[in-house]
């Protein structure tokens, strides 16, 4: 057998077929020129296998070697040649590409959720066309109650009774209308009101959310929203509770917050002890149960958290400002 050849065979290899298939004849489990030699060891005297071993087995290395090497040349070669063919160079890293991210408000809502979720609250969502009755009267507005004043409502052409929901107290009702306490509820959403400024957008987003149980308190409110809001707005803030008027509530509350070096409160929720009308409404005994409810602004907190001081700039899609967050 002419080894030699082989060796010379192998660095002249035209590609890497070439080289597979010279590989496939020298050491093929079957048959592979070198692999019968090794075979034929077995048959030998003891002698004659050691001084033939040596030599194999020196010859093996050198195939091997002969092999590694003109495959690692092939691969050099391929790329080599590929800055003729193909001028695209893949060494190149490529600068990094701009990465989008959720929009500060659906972040923000997500957030709330994970905050409160964590505290056993139920996630839900309403309706943004409300019936009159839900949006309204089941919150215990009086039909000619001036209450209904303090929201500029939009009415929707051809279907009577039905609004673009104001807030989302109503989903307090749907609710409570299908589940039995004790219950843990918040409900994140756009809201609409015929309002249009620097700080009031005709369409924004609460949260609202509820507890009934047997002998919730107003305590428990105030524990549940300062936990909340430590962990969604600043760790050091400060809460100051007024008292206020809504339908759906009594005693109302109105909530004034402020944190870091900021010296002003500023309001950003309305709260209180569910009416026992409204509990009424639902089919929930007043006097078995009690229950808070809460409702906050998302736009207000998002811009008393970032400094943020027009409401419009979260609707603009101007990215200059949304990447900031
Ligand atoms: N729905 C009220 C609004 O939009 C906010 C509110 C006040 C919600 C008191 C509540 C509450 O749940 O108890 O102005």
């Amino acid at each position: 057998m002419d080894w030699q050849q082989y060796i010379v065979s192998i660095k002249q290899a035209k590609n890497s077929s070439e080289l597979d298939a010279l590989e496939l004849q020298l050491f093929g489990r079957k048959q592979g020129l070198l692999t019968e030699e090794l075979k034929k060891l077995g048959t030998m005297s003891p002698e004659e296998r050691k001084i033939k071993g040596i030599e194999l087995n020196a010859l093996k290395k050198n195939l091997e070697d002969a092999i590694a090497a003109r495959k690692q040349s092939l691969v050099h070669a391929t790329f080599s040649s590929l800055k003729e063919t193909d001028p695209l160079d893949p060494t190149l890293s490529l600068p990094p590409q701009p990465h989008g991210h959720l929009h500060l408000i659906p972040e923000f809502i997500r957030h709330v959720e994970d905050v409160f979720g964590r505290m056993g609250f139920d996630t839900a969502r309403g309706n943004e066309i409300e019936s009159e009755e839900y949006n309204f009267f089941k919150l215990n507005f009086e039909k000619d109650h001036a209450a209904l004043d303090m929201q500029a409502t939009f009415w929707i052409k051809d279907q009577p009774g039905n609004v673009l929901r104001t807030h989302t107290s109503p989903v307090q009702i749907h609710y409570m209308e299908s589940h039995t306490p004790p219950m843990r509820m918040i409900c994140p959403g756009k809201v609409y009101r015929r309002d249009s400024d620097a700080t009031h957008s005709p369409m924004f987003h609460q949260f609202e959310g509820l507890m009934v149980g047997p002998d919730v308190s107003v305590a428990n409110m105030k524990a549940i929203m300062s936990e909340a809001m430590r962990a969604l707005i600043a760790p050091d803030i400060e809460f100051r509770f007024r008292t206020s008027y809504f339908p759906f509530v009594e005693p109302g509350l109105e909530v004034d917050m402020k944190f870091g070096d900021s010296e002003k409160w500023l309001e950003v929720v309305g709260c209180g002890m569910i009416h026992p009308n409204v509990l009424k409404n639902v089919k929930i005994d007043p006097k078995k149960f009690s229950g808070f409810a809460f409702g906050f602004g998302v736009e207000r907190l998002l811009m008393i958290k970032h400094g943020i001081g027009d409401l419009r700039s979260f609707y603009e899609g101007n990215t200059r400002f949304l990447a900031q967050f």
